[in-house]
């Protein structure tokens, strides 16, 4: 029930019709009976200034930030956790008496989508595919954690920026060229390949990266929330780990609810309003 006192909690994306988030946060806030709903709103990107004034000026509680704000809304806020800085982006907003702090879940995230499978990646070796936005909360989270990296991205310069730059947390990174990662995937030396690409969006896309001769137990991951061809490929190879996008949508949706309402989160709650 919506009333004068509604706490108003949001998404802003361009577009965002298709977002889950409003149906886990939704859940969640009926779970604890709190007064508050979340709502999409479709931000233009010329109207994201407007639309974080608006987060002060409606005293809005929170919000997420997804796909194209995610680094452009990063000077508008008022304060940065270490981890949005590191990373370049923010995709969760807390509104605090009129002050935005902003915070980057993706990555814890993607590390905990990983270990609630019994998944740890400390000392694994790692080939990360694509060097965009997406790939550079799950470096930092990896290269925190202690992974060894190789990145591979189409454009060769962006994944060697990207090694360079995360480089010096104490991980071992380097970009890898089209060469190298036939090599790699080949002689068996890769223990999990994780697809940041747009590539598997669309059914037709190609695969990121030929798959073919990788060893079984090589575990295979996809941002992307749906059963990619890349994933089907995995499983056909007969990999036996594969895992999709939605365990990272929901853990960062996990962690932004806490973030908002310091309540621990019903996550089987949320992660069966996902499904
Ligand atoms: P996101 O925030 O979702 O990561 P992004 O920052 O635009 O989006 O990054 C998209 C990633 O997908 C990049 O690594 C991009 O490669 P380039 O840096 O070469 O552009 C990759 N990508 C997109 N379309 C691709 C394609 N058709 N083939 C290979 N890689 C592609």
């Amino acid at each position: 029930m919506i009333k004068g006192s509604t706490a108003i909690y949001g998404i802003f994306g361009n577009p965002v019709s298709h977002s889950k988030s409003p149906l886990m946060h939704n859940a969640a806030f009926r779970y604890f009976g709190l007064d508050a709903c979340y709502v999409a709103f479709d931000v233009l990107p010329e109207r994201l200034d407007q639309a974080t004034q608006a987060i002060r000026a409606l005293n809005m509680r929170g919000v997420n930030i997804t796909v194209p704000h995610k680094e452009r809304i990063m000077p508008l806020l008022d304060y940065l956790s270490p981890e949005a800085e590191a990373i370049g982006a923010v995709n969760t907003v807390k509104n605090s008496q009129g002050l935005l702090y902003g915070y980057n879940t993706d990555a814890w995230g993607f590390i905990q989508s990983l270990s609630e499978r019994g998944i740890y990646v400390k000392g694994k070796r790692i080939l990360v595919l694509g060097a965009g936005g997406a790939a550079r909360a799950v470096v930092y989270a990896l290269a925190k954690e202690g992974a060894v990296l190789f990145i591979y991205n189409r454009t060769a310069q962006k994944a060697e920026s990207l090694a360079l730059e995360y480089g010096s947390m104490g991980s071992i990174i380097s970009a890898v060229s089209q060469k190298d990662l036939e090599d790699l995937v080949s002689l068996g030396g890769i223990d999990m390949v994780i697809n940041t690409t747009s590539l598997g969006l669309k059914a037709e896309d190609p695969l990121p990266c030929d798959i073919g001769s990788l060893n079984p137990n090589t575990i295979v991951c996809d941002l992307i929330y749906k059963r990619t061809p890349l994933l089907q490929a995995a499983s056909e190879a007969g990999c036996t780990t594969t895992l999709d996008g939605s365990g990272m949508l929901l853990w960062q949706g996990v962690y932004a609810f806490q973030i908002w309402t310091g309540l621990t989160p019903p996550v089987e709650l949320m992660r069966e309003a996902l499904r």
